[in-house]
């Protein structure tokens, strides 16, 4: 995946012992710290999000789930060209980008944080038809029709779900955005998996969700693929399966 534009001032990367709570970075004498998930200060960073996640931790699930989507379409022969995706939780366009890689004509970018929209634009132009700052997690009834309308045919959230992120009821009340029969591609973290869910991964409601994700009740399974999404900052395997779906 290309890289935007990098500031030489980005430095060497810390992050802090044991737990994922921050980084530090930039030149030896003005090193800064930033929350680990503080996605605004990242992303105001040019590059930094990439250094940290793609580089450092060696994230892949752009290109995983993508690739997953591409071979779906592949099989099914269906032209990537007729797709409409909302890119949900489209953070500065890393997904965004590959689904043009692949062919798709249409994507709208979404996210909650209006840095993110800017970096967006800034590292990726031309990568969203548009883009949408909203929390769909208080949108009202209006709004949601408003954005349904816009015809989307495909939901695609890239590291966006799962703890500390995308609530379980927020996914659901966005599945309502596509209409039956839609496809929905996204990662999902091993440890929220229904089969290997502990008592907190049960509390995010993910695991529940999951299940009507794959069975058919909300949408059926078409392809799956386990990989690792990245490491921790400690050198665990954070696992993950890539996970495309129609829904029902
Ligand atoms: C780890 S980033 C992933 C960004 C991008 N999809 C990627 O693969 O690089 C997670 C993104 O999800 C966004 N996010 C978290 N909760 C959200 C919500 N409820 N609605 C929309 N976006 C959300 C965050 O602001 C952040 O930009």
């Amino acid at each position: 995946m290309p890289q935007p534009q990098a500031s030489p001032e980005l430095g060497t990367i810390a992050f802090s012992p044991g737990g994922e709570e921050w980084i530090e970075f930039g030149p030896p004498d003005a090193r800064r710290r930033i929350g680990f998930h503080d996605y605004a200060e990242l992303y105001a960073v040019p590059g930094l999000y990439e250094r940290v996640f793609y580089g450092e931790l060696g994230m892949c699930s752009a290109t995983e789930v993508v690739g997953l989507l591409a071979e779906t379409l592949e099989a099914e022969e269906v032209d990537p060209a007729g797709l409409r995706v909302l890119d949900f939780g489209a953070g500065n366009g890393a997904g965004g980008e590959e689904l043009r890689r692949i062919g798709v004509r249409s994507v709208v970018g979404l996210d909650l944080e209006p840095a993110a929209a800017a970096a967006a634009r800034r590292d990726r132009p031309g990568v969203y038809d548009d883009y949408l700052v909203e929390d769909l997690g208080t949108a009202t009834p209006e709004e949601l029709q408003a954005l349904a309308a816009r015809g989307f045919n495909c939901l695609v959230a890239i590291a966006a779900l799962g703890f500390g992120h995308v609530p379980a009821a927020v996914l659901e009340r966005t599945l309502a955005l596509v209409p039956s029969g839609s496809l929905i591609a996204f990662p999902i973290a091993d440890v929220l998996l229904p089969d290997r869910a502990d008592a907190d991964a049960r509390a995010t409601g993910y695991p529940e969700l999951l299940e009507g994700l794959l069975d058919g009740r909300l949408a059926r399974s078409v392809a799956e693929r386990p990989y690792r999404h990245r490491v921790t900052t400690t050198g665990e395997d954070h696992l993950a399966l890539a996970v495309v779906a129609r829904t029902a």
